[in-house]
């Protein structure tokens, strides 16, 4: 198991009342997704604690509407959470999936904004991940509302303990397909409803007879998935994919069927994928000995993965393959394979470095005969402004380099 990851989920309850917001607003509601604009830093009591990355994403915490501030949730160096701010400017909805419309339809519905709710689960599209389920909620929701707009009526209240069981018992399939938060918040509303329905709060002794799930625990491991969720984002939003795939996982270990955090799984799993389909691709460049196609696609991938610690070797390699390709510096092995001078040697390989690379990049050393690169320095001299006996000695550089390929094979740099 992840050994920085715990530490953190032991440290946090701090946040588990924001983590489960019970207003729900237009504009960036807490609980909702949104996304930098632009690169921005992010605060906490006036102390930048990290530059978050165009495109990032966060859950919002809470809404500051004097300072035009959002407040999410990010994990520091010491692994303690913390509420870092971002202007409201900086930030745009993210576009939601389904699983967060469906969430924010059951806090709707805590919140006792039925007609809302509806709307937000009929948007939901039946071919989705959460289509399912949005039915499944929306058509024990009309039943719950049916029944309770006849429940203060004589004779009603068996009717409606048919429909608050039909309720209670999806609860305890959402509790139990890994949905700890979702089952929390349906529980709620389904309680609100139901005190809506009664005008005033049922007894204790009324609501014991229905399913009930375990809400603390459920609460509480909610509570630990939704911050591995923004641990993962972090890592995400940082391209720290190997650290995004641990935290993803281990909050999936606790909330197995959380959806928002199935789908974040899933693209850092694709995009791991098209990192690895990139190294593969860039060994084969490499075999082929193209190293520069080889290092430029490395480059794109280090940017992706920058913690990627294979990445980043293998960038260094390539470099230090590509010199040694294109321009091998003068060496024993150099000097021996073409019996040239090494200090003519040397100035011949400086001028070629200087002058020839200028305009354009030039093919590895072996593919050119000593007399094919002759021909080209000699065509080349003009554009190069070459005088007295430089094109000699960037030519007798150019054989000795092609001899000792020739002879002593590719330099090796791994
Ligand atoms: C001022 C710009 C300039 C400089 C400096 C220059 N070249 Fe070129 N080079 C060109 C251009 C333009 C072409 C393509 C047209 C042609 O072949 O004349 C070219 C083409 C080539 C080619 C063939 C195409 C290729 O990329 O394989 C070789 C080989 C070459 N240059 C070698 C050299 C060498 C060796 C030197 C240094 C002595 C050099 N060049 C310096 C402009 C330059």
């Amino acid at each position: 198991m992840n050994t920085h990851f715990t530490p953190l989920l032991k440290t946090l309850p701090i946040l588990a009342t924001l983590l489960f917001p019970s207003v729900v607003r237009a504009e960036f509601a807490p609980g909702e997704v949104v996304r930098l604009r632009r690169e921005e830093p992010l605060k906490f009591k006036g102390k930048v604690y990290q530059t978050g990355t165009r495109g990032q994403e966060f859950t919002v915490l809470k809404v500051n509407e004097t300072e035009h501030a959002a407040y999410v949730p990010f994990v520091t160096e010491d692994r303690q959470l913390i509420a870092v701010t971002i202007p409201e400017a900086a930030l745009e909805k993210s576009p939601r999936i389904a699983w967060e419309d469906l969430v924010l339809a059951a806090e709707m519905l805590r919140a006792g904004k039925v007609e809302e709710a509806s709307k937000t689960l009929d948007k939901i599209k039946p071919e989705t991940a959460s289509g399912d389920l949005a039915r499944r909620i929306r058509t024990e929701l009309n039943k719950l509302v049916t029944a309770g707009r006849d429940a203060r009526k004589p004779g009603a209240l068996p009717a409606y303990s048919e429909a608050f069981t039909r309720w209670k018992n999806m609860v305890k399939e959402v509790a139990n397909d890994g949905c700890y938060g979702l089952a929390v918040v349906l529980d709620e509303a389904g309680e609100a409803l139901t005190a809506r329905a009664f005008g005033t709060k049922p007894p204790e002794a009324y609501l014991k007879q229905f399913p009930s799930i375990d809400k603390a625990d459920l609460r509480t491991k909610a509570t630990k998935s939704t911050l591995g969720l923004a641990l993962a984002r972090q890592f995400y939003g940082l391209s720290k994919l190997t650290e995004a795939t641990q935290a993803v996982d281990e909050a999936l270990l606790i909330e197995p069927g959380r959806g928002d955090l199935k789908i974040l799984a899933s693209r850092i799993r694709e995009e791991g994928d098209e990192v690895g389909k990139k190294i593969s691709m860039v060994q084969q460049l490499r075999t082929a000995r193209d190293f520069s196609r080889a290092l430029d696609i490395t480059s794109r991938a280090v940017k992706l993965a920058p913690s990627n610690t294979e990445l980043a070797a293998l960038k260094d390699t390539l470099a230090k393959e590509l010199e040694g390709a294109i321009t091998p510096a003068p060496d024993d092995r150099m000097v021996s394979a073409s019996g040239a001078d090494i200090k003519r040697l040397t100035e011949g390989w400086e001028l070629y470095k200087s002058r020839c690379f200028e305009c354009h990049d030039l093919d590895n050393v072996e593919k050119r005969t000593a007399d094919g690169w002759a021909g080209y320095v000699r065509k080349m001299a003009g554009k190069a402004k070459l005088k007295g006996n430089q094109e000699t000695l960037i030519s007798e550089y150019l054989a000795a380099a092609r001899s000792d390929f020739s002879k002593n094979g590719p330099r090796k740099f791994d």
